[in-house]
């Protein structure tokens, strides 16, 4: 295949992109305005860095609400790192991926206590922080700093593999889209060409049904000209994900109906959030299911059941409802039904109290 280094960096998609760019960028919460952008000043290194972070994983539309609760209460990285664990991992609570949380945590501590409140301003330097690998780690770099360096998403990718027809099938092509990436961007502007690349693929460049005819870059697209747009990237199939079964244990106070949580180890699956008692499980074996599972003695009812789609693997949890008086051993509270909200549960954990609650 035709690797850019045997060219001349191509600064062509960037001077078609860039003024594309210009009119029709996403209004986004972490980003400046326009007029703001286009007299040279940059975007907040604190604003990028927990925007990239959340976006990990995560969709803009998902990301904006937690963004602005999370700038609201902690407006800096000093006043983040100065946060109580657990108020971090309720704020979170919702977002999934919740070592995302532990590191941004980590992370802020680093940059507060040790950086005098500063990030680097290298991608090399940030990629030393917890939570901060290449992706991130270039993005913050590229957006904050203007660091010129190659910022690859999975829209990146998108965009990339049909502009250039790569034709390899990813993972394996990841190295041929990066060198095209990085021959593209330029100097001027490397944050805002990869903000570009990243919209292009949100908004025209979509996974099925491309709006080619309204692309900006629609001209030297070798995929568009053969026709063959949808056809990238290529992939190679991915094996079934493995099916796990486990059971949560509902317990519900008598009198108020508080409900009995208690907070996961903090390493691992969903590690330092909140959830009823809840038979272990993780993405290599099945956990315990049944009546005989259950924490404590009580009138135990199957009340139903949810499912989570983990990266690895797919779970069902049997959902058993119980009022009690008492429980015996407590590691764990009484959270009030309708202080639900203020815990760090994670979506799943919180599934499984409503459909409790419900029976
Ligand atoms: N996805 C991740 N980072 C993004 C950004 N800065 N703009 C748009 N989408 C993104």
């Amino acid at each position: 295949m035709r690797l850019p280094s045997e060219h001349a960096p191509d600064a062509r998609i960037a001077g078609l992109l860039l003024p594309w760019y210009d009119r029709h960028a996403r209004e986004l919460p972490w980003r400046l305005g326009p007029e703001r952008a286009v007299e040279g000043e940059r975007a907040d290194p604190y604003r990028v860095w927990l925007s990239e972070i959340m976006l990990q994983q995560t969709t803009v539309a998902a990301v904006k609400s937690y963004f602005a609760r999370f700038t609201e209460r902690w407006p800096s990285v000093e006043a983040l790192a100065a946060a109580q664990d657990g108020e971090v991992m309720s704020a979170w609570a919702g977002l999934g991926y919740y070592a995302r949380a532990r590191n941004l945590l980590a992370c802020a501590r680093v940059v507060a206590g040790e950086r005098g409140g500063l990030f680097p301003t290298s991608a090399e330097g940030l990629r030393a922080l917890p939570g901060i690998g290449d992706y991130t780690s270039a993005a913050i770099a590229a957006i904050a700093f203007g660091e010129r360096v190659a910022v690859v998403d999975g829209n990146v990718e998108r965009v990339t593999t049909r502009l250039h027809a790569i034709e390899t099938p990813l993972p394996a092509g990841r190295p041929f889209v990066r060198h095209h990436v990085d021959a593209m961007t330029p100097a001027d502007r490397p944050g805002d060409f990869a903000q570009a690349m990243m919209d292009l693929g949100a908004t025209i460049c979509t996974p099925r049904k491309p709006a080619c005819v309204i692309c900006p870059i629609a001209e030297p697209c070798r995929a568009r000209a053969e026709g063959r747009q949808e056809t990238f990237p290529v992939k190679v199939k991915k094996a079934a994900k493995p099916s796990r079964i486990g059971a949560a244990f509902v317990a519900l106070r008598r009198g108020d109906g508080a409900v009995l949580l208690r907070k996961r180890p903090s390493t691992g699956m969903l590690g330092g959030m909140s959830e009823p008692p809840t038979t272990a499980w993780s993405a290599r074996a099945d956990g315990a299911t049944g009546e005989d599972a259950a924490p404590f003695p009580a009138d135990w009812r199957l009340v139903g059941e949810v499912r989570h789609g983990f990266t690895h693997f797919d779970l069902t949890l049997e959902v058993w409802r119980a009022v009690v008086m008492e429980v015996p051993d407590t590691s764990g509270w009484w959270a009030p039904a309708d202080a639900l909200d203020a815990e760090a549960l994670p979506t799943l954990m919180r599934k499984a109290i409503e459909t409790a609650l419900a029976a």
